[in-house]
């Protein structure tokens, strides 16, 4: 369940219960061994990505510094701390990829839909990414979208592509 970052706070409503909901984990998990990763990834799960209010009041109730769950946040690239579409793109900007498009399909991306990398369409349908490679370099330039890999992409596919996902 995805939510923009204002609505997330302390308080009533969605955001109150959310917040009671990842208290709830601190309080059964606080002072373990890992707990961190463990709220983390809970509170990810019910909001769709960490925003700062959360990892603030992550931070304050297990009593850890801020900068160690920034620092756990940035190192496992499972957590986000900007919101995902229902589906993520990722264009690969690796060597390959860039040599033989990716910078056109990112710019297609931004020509028809809007998108910027680390970007979410309005309707949270799609949220784009840049990844360094993977892992198909001989069918450059690669798009994926979700699990789905899309290989020797033109960028005047990329709407009909894109079309596809509802
Ligand atoms: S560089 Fe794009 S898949 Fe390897």
């Amino acid at each position: 369940m995805a939510a923009v970052e204002s609505e997330v706070r302390p308080g009533v409503g969605y955001a109150g219960r959310v917040f009671r909901q990842i208290q709830e984990v601190i309080d059964e998990t606080g002072g373990q061994a890992g707990a961190l990763i463990r709220v983390l990834q809970q509170a990810q799960g019910l909001i769709g990505y960490l925003p700062a209010p959360v990892i603030k009041t992550i931070s304050r109730d297990l009593k850890l510094p801020l900068s160690e769950v920034y620092g756990i946040i940035s190192f496992y690239h499972f957590f986000s701390m900007v919101p995902k579409g229902k589906y993520v793109i990722q264009v690969c900007m690796g060597t390959s990829c860039y040599v033989k498009g990716g910078q056109r399909i990112l710019d297609a991306l931004r020509k028809e839909w809007g998108l910027e990398p680390e970007g979410i369409t309005p309707d949270g349908r799609f949220s784009l990414e840049t990844v360094r490679c993977l892992g198909c370099c001989g069918l450059s330039p690669v798009m994926a979208i979700g699990e789905d890999v899309h290989r020797k992409v033109k960028p005047s596919q990329v709407k009909d592509i894109l079309n596809s996902y509802r």
